[in-house]
């Protein structure tokens, strides 16, 4: 089986990759990390539980990690996520905070892989926070990792969050530009465009939902408001390549979940801007080479996405 270590800040689409891979058959949950981002750590802990009580996973170790990017303040995404950042539901049932590790993180993420030396896919949903931290700590987890799967960047200077950067990136550019340079290893990058225009349509999402399980009723609670703002007539306007959902953190999921899911991708080094008046968090692809780097990703241009609907499927069963 493929020992996965998940790093999210818990909104809608982290709760819907992290169900994707509690569902996969051949995956074992080594554990999840968790991140300032799409809310405040502690919202992103108690989310991540309310995710593992949902599928009765609660056994699967939770780690609470940076609050605070490594430079500045932290930004959020309660206008899509919620302020709680899984929609402001009702919760009728919240699993108790003591249920955290008393170990953070970042350590964990060092002794995990360690213990598991060329075994762990490491999937990042999230800010980078806590795996710059860890390479600082420890330069040898990178050669240790079977794969590192991000979501975050941009390959089209297309932003979400500002102009022509992507929230992850944006959240933490100093994380970002640490990671992409300092773990060489197989490195797969889901980026923003690449997300949108591999669009769940509403039909599907309408079944989806409409799965007789608890899971699918837990998902159909948390997923109302931001269906709601993705269905409101700004944000299909603002929105890369028209109307659907776009479940960002499940393509980098079910990249690590599947080596088949990706079928195109295109091979170079990536960088961070750290300074610009707008460029601040944009990702960099360098195409020509002039960066000399040796340390090049994988950026996703195609996937199956017969595959990723089935998996998506599966996750709410
Ligand atoms: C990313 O930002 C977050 O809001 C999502 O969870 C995803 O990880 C998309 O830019
Ligand atoms: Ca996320």
């Amino acid at each position: 089986s493929k020992k996965l270590l998940v790093d999210v800040d818990c909104g809608v689409d982290d709760a819907q990759a992290i169900m994707l891979a509690l569902a996969a058959p051949n995956v074992e949950l080594l554990g999840v990390t968790c991140v300032h981002g799409n809310t405040a750590v502690d919202n992103v802990c108690k989310n991540v539980l309310r995710v593992l009580q949902a599928c009765n996973k609660l056994e699967i170790p939770v780690f609470k990690g940076a609050a605070k990017p490594i430079l500045g303040n932290t930004i959020d995404a309660g206008h899509f996520h919620g302020q709680d950042g899984l929609g402001d539901a009702p919760d009728p049932n919240p699993p108790g905070l003591d249920l955290i590790q008393k170990e953070g993180a970042v350590s964990a993420m060092i002794r995990i892989v360690n213990e598991n030396p060329g075994e762990v896919s490491l999937v990042a949903t999230a800010p980078l926070t806590n795996l710059a931290l860890a390479v600082k700590l420890d330069p040898s987890l990178p050669s240790k990792l079977r794969g590192l799967y991000i979501m975050g960047g941009n390959t089209e200077s297309r932003g979400n969050i500002t102009v022509c950067g992507e929230f992850n990136f944006v959240a933490d550019p100093e994380a970002a530009y640490i990671v992409l340079n300092e773990f060489k290893c197989p490195t797969y990058l889901a980026c923003w465009e690449f997300t949108c225009y591999s669009k769940l349509s509403w039909e599907f999402c309408d079944a989806w939902l409409a799965q007789d399980t608890d899971k699918a009723r837990f998902m159909a609670r948390i997923f109302r408001y931001s269906i709601e703002v993705s269905k409101s007539e700004r944000f299909e306007k603002e929105f890369v390549a028209g109307s659907g959902f776009v479940s960002c953190d499940s393509y980098a999921m079910a990249a690590a979940v599947d080596d088949s899911f990706i079928t195109e991708s295109d091979r170079y080094a990536v960088s961070v801007e750290l300074t610009g008046t707008h460029t601040r968090g944009m990702m960099v692809v360098d195409t020509l080479g002039l960066l000399k780097s040796t340390n090049k990703a994988f950026i996703i241009k195609k996937v199956d996405m017969k595959k990723f609907e089935k998996m998506m499927m599966v996750a709410l069963k």
